[in-house]
């Protein structure tokens, strides 16, 4: 990815966790024939990185990042395993710098305010705004403008279908993200239609 402009690839960024790495390629493509063309998948599973291998390798069409990204050596590593942008859930100086240096576009992770400006102290304008809705959600993020006006993010945490809307219509929110679309039985069962119909309701978001 050329342009670094994470918050336009799609209306729903899909979080997603798999427990083998079987299910990334699928899952993947049930994601694109839905309409979203990316995907992060966390580093939160053992299988994490060899999924975004096998995703990076096999399906071109989604632009595919690691999330939950909290220490440079899995920024390193997600790099390594093909990921082209990183995401992570918070932000301190030394996870930034390791951020920075892969070179990727990546969504560092802020609650307050003064995460906010510390994030664009770095030069980074938009960020993941986490967890969206144990922080405030909506109202929270509407108050923000006034006094950080370039900051733009991608809420995530807690927001589901029926609450999405609400948060694409702030002016500092590009896209959402979330793992509704994505749900674990869907997954364990191969049920990879019902995850192209919930993408599907999701890219209509846009
Ligand atoms: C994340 O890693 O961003 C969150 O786990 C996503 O939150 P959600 O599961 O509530 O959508």
């Amino acid at each position: 990815m050329s342009t670094p402009d994470l918050l336009s690839l799609a209306p729903v960024v899909p979080v997603v966790v798999v427990e083998s790495v079987d299910q990334a390629v699928p899952v993947a493509r049930a994601l694109v024939a839905g309409g979203l063309p990316v995907i992060e998948l966390t580093l939160r599973t053992p299988v994490a990185l060899d999924a975004i291998r096998a995703i990076a390798a096999e399906v071109p069409e989604i632009a595919v990042g690691a999330g939950t990204v909290t220490t440079p050596d899995l920024a390193k590593a997600a790099k390594d395993a093909g990921a082209t942008f990183l995401v992570s859930p918070g932000a301190t100086p030394r996870l930034m710098d390791a951020m920075l240096d892969t070179e990727l576009p990546f969504l560092p992770g802020t609650a307050t305010v003064s995460e906010v400006i510390a994030v664009l102290e770095y030069g980074v304008t938009q960020m993941k705004f986490f967890p969206a809705e144990p922080s405030g959600g909506t109202a929270y993020l509407g108050s923000l403008p006034t006094v950080v006006p370039s900051a733009r993010f991608c809420p995530t945490g807690g927001i589901r279908a029926a609450s999405a809307p609400d948060y694409l219509a702030l002016p500092n929110v590009g896209c959402v993200g979330g793992s509704w679309l994505t749900p674990k039985a869907a997954l364990d069962a191969g049920d990879w239609d019902a995850v192209t119909r919930l993408a599907a309701e999701a890219a209509a978001l846009g």
